[in-house]
């Protein structure tokens, strides 16, 4: 397929110039006949999670389509739900270029983004332009600049925006690259903004007659008694679910190679051990009480199995994407074939 060709050229120049020129091309072609560089026609395989008819398992991760530009281009390449974000109240450039760097020999990335998106208002509009039915996740975060004790009002303002058109909604509290916010996910600070979330939540669904799922994303580096306090906290607000995982700061599996000691989250298959962890435990704590969605390193079918057989009802990738492209959303797709 041409777009695997593609793919590999663009692992040839600088991550984030590949980022944008692939971005901008998906952008350009979708909805025109060049769409089928890149379409493929893969089996249906619905199955019901958070009250959602999802067409098969494997979703797009946060932080590809972060404005939400090529949606439709993502679900022609089989994709059976696009995140997109994380989107903040209002613009921001980001940290300093350079700040993704690929790690090719451990098939891994460093990034260290900083959430730069162009600001809900102009998401949405690019949301709006969106021709496909699909399943679309809304990722938020908060914007730097907000104090940490001011940051469930950017969480709220994004969750009133967002709500009329997100299929589900994503309160991200697990970025490393954006200072304090994974604090977030302890103790009062994830309470109070759990709880008042939720609430907001069942004001909305009131307003629009229409209930959008609420999950949570959170970190790998998370230790069990963290995880269970998550877990309970996820359980007594009555969450619609939780991404398990994002990025990691811990850079041990990378030492010795080229970019290790950049500052930032690594993803890609070194975080695979660390995510699957989480996730088996979270499932332990869960049961089907809560759906799991799995991300982190799952670069091959085999890991997308083990990563559903640790508990995860449906999963997304974004290093395995970049590295192997569009066809391993249809290996990881055959797997019950
Ligand atoms: C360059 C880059 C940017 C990312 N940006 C975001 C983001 O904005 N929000 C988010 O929740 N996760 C973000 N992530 C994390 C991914 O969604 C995913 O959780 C993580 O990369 C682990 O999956 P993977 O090993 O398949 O890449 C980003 C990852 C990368 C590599």
């Amino acid at each position: 397929m041409l777009s695997n060709i593609a793919q590999k050229m663009l692992l040839k120049i600088g991550p984030e110039t590949a980022h944008d020129l692939m971005i901008l091309g998906l952008k350009k072609t979708c909805n025109t006949p060049l769409a089928n560089l890149y379409r493929q026609n893969l089996s249906s395989k619905p199955l019901s999670v958070m009250g959602l008819e999802f067409p098969n398992r494997v979703g797009l991760a946060a932080g590809l389509d972060k404005n939400g530009e090529a949606i439709d281009a993502f679900y022609d390449m089989g994709f059976g739900h696009v995140e997109i974000g994380t989107v903040t109240p209002r613009a921001q450039p980001g940290n300093p270029k350079p700040r993704i760097f690929r790690i090719p020999e451990k098939k891994a990335i460093i990034n260290r983004m900083g959430f730069n998106n162009q600001g809900i208002e102009r998401v949405l509009c690019n949301l709006s332009k969106k021709k496909t039915e699909g399943i679309v996740g809304i990722n938020i975060g908060k914007n730097r600049n907000t104090p940490l004790e001011k940051s469930t009002e950017d969480y709220l303002f994004c969750l009133d925006q967002v709500y009329p058109f997100a299929s589900y909604v994503t309160v991200n509290i697990s970025s490393p690259n954006t200072p304090e916010l994974r604090s977030l996910q302890f103790g009062s600070f994830l309470s109070e903004l759990l709880s008042r979330l939720k609430e907001r939540q069942d004001e909305l669904a009131n307003r629009y007659d229409r209930y959008v799922p609420l999950v949570i994303k959170i970190a790998p580096d998370l230790n069990i008694s963290e995880i269970k306090s998550i877990s309970e906290a996820v359980l007594e607000i009555n969450l619609d679910g939780i991404i398990a995982t994002n990025t990691t700061v811990d850079h041990s599996p990378v030492v010795d190679f080229k970019h290790s000691k950049e500052e930032g989250g690594l993803s890609g298959a070194p975080l695979f051990e660390s995510s699957i962890k989480v996730i088996s435990a979270l499932y332990k704590l869960l049961g089907n009480k809560i759906p799991i969605i799995g991300v982190g390193g799952i670069m091959t079918a085999e890991d997308a199995e083990k990563i559903f057989s640790s508990g995860a009802k449906l999963i997304q990738i974004y290093s395995g994407f970049i590295y192997h492209g569009p066809n391993l959303i249809k290996r990881i797709n055959s797997l019950d074939d």
